[in-house]
């Protein structure tokens, strides 16, 4: 004891040295390998960005040919992980589905399980990120009772995903390009955030030289919790609650309880521990919230007109104001995401196929630092000294 620096939540240790995502919370400014995000998820696609977070610099033309390429060379799942997914119920939730899924492929891809050596990795890396559309899109299509719908490699990565999930062999699906490109942005915000708490489970996990499958796997578990990735569903439950409860002319009361300590009761979607101000991912969020909700007729849309509402009281509001909290990306994902058509339980595995990239790309580099060591935290013992077992008849 003594020896140890108690940091309860990691705030303020560092646990690795990083080159791939720059957060400025006070600013509020996102840089993947030093690109701001407000340029990427104009000028870029998610597989570039996929590129991007990988390799160190966004592909040339010849590059990302080839990506792309190699990416949709792994699209399929093998058929057998039909049969793992018909063991679940069809009312499993998504989340839980995805963490079973994704450890199984392990299972089924022998040659790319060796963490250590780099051909491995690589090959995980390309399969994971080429088959989680795929494998988010079989956990749908089993929870509704429809036919899975195999991946089609001339279409975008969004677009792809966007059949597998809404298309049925009945009819040709035709892909809307304003909701593929909304998606495609989805994917791009979320594809990396340095060492959050997924990310940091990842490594973790990773270090102890388990194979690349099992530690995004360990990601994916980390991420459902409504703190993290779930925060997107718990935001549109609390929007669908307050709509219940009367709407916008309700937000006052629904904001007294969150100001109540005691009433255990969070604006979900709002603050974060890094940023202390606007999460520049929520802005572009609101703006491709607009642009899907106008393609689709749904302007009035009375979850994003509360949305709205929140945020105006929450930004003007003492205890928000004090405290420095501001949207995060989950505010408006869920209302883009249930605008789409993607029902609420399915928001966190939306994400977790998004994040996948950065925890390969994180898992990467930590394997290639020579400074890496398995994660060992150490603590502060805080229990009993040594003592005696007493017999049975003994013990009060
Ligand atoms: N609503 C009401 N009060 C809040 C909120 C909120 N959403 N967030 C923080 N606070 C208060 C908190 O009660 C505390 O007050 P006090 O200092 O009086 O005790 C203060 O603000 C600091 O909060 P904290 O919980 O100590 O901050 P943290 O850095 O440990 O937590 C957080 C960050 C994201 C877990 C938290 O802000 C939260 O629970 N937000 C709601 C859930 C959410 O939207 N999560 C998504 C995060 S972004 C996407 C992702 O990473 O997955």
């Amino acid at each position: 004891t003594g020896k140890f620096t108690y940091d309860p939540g990691f705030l303020s240790t560092a646990s690795c040295n990083s080159t791939i995502t720059y957060i400025d919370g006070d600013k509020g400014e996102l840089l993947y390998r030093g690109y701001p995000i407000e340029q990427l998820a104009v000028n870029c696609d998610f597989l570039d960005t996929c590129y991007l977070l990988l390799y160190g610099d966004l592909p040339n033309e010849g590059q990302r040919k080839d990506f792309h390429g190699r990416v949709t060379n792994h699209t399929m799942v093998n058929e057998q992980m039909q049969f793992f997914l018909r063991g679940f119920r069809r009312d499993a939730h998504p989340m839980a589905v995805l963490t079973g899924l994704v450890g199984a492929l392990s299972a089924f891809y022998h040659d790319s399980t060796d963490i250590n050596n780099a051909q491995h990795r690589e090959i995980a890396a390309i399969r994971l990120i080429a088959k989680m559309p795929t494998l988010v899109s079989m956990a749908y299509k089993y929870s509704v009772g429809q036919p899975f719908m195999y991946p089609r490699n001339e279409l975008s990565y969004a677009g792809n995903f966007m059949r597998m999930m809404f298309g049925t062999p009945c009819e040709d699906y035709k892909v809307n390009p304003v909701i593929e490109r909304a998606l495609d942005r989805i994917f791009i915000l979320h594809a990396d955030h340095e060492q959050n708490a997924s990310t940091s489970t990842v490594r973790l996990c990773g270090s102890s030289g388990t194979n690349p499958f099992a530690a995004i796997a360990a990601g994916v578990a980390c991420l459902w919790g409504p703190a993290h990735g779930g925060a997107n569903e718990a935001c549109l439950n609390m929007l669908e609650d307050i709509q219940k409860m009367g709407g916008v002319a309700k937000v006052g009361e629904f904001m007294n309880q969150v100001k109540d300590k005691n009433s255990g009761v969070r604006l979900m979607g709002f603050g974060h521990r890094v940023y202390k101000n606007y999460d520049p991912r929520a802005k572009l969020m609101q703006e491709t919230c607009k642009e899907v909700l106008l393609e689709l007729g749904l302007e009035n849309d009375p979850l994003f007109k509360l949305a709205m509402a929140l945020e105006k009281i929450a930004l003007e509001d003492d205890y928000f104001v004090a405290r420095k909290l501001y949207p995060n990306v989950d505010f408006y994902s869920g209302i883009v995401q249930r605008a789409i058509g993607i029902p609420v339980q399915l928001f966190t595995a939306i994400f977790a196929l998004a994040r996948t990239v950065g925890w390969i790309a994180q898992l990467n580099e930590m394997i290639a630092d020579p400074e890496y060591k398995i994660g060992r935290p150490r603590q502060l013992f805080v229990g009993s000294p040594r003592r005696d077992v007493k017999p049975l008849a003994e013990r009060g």
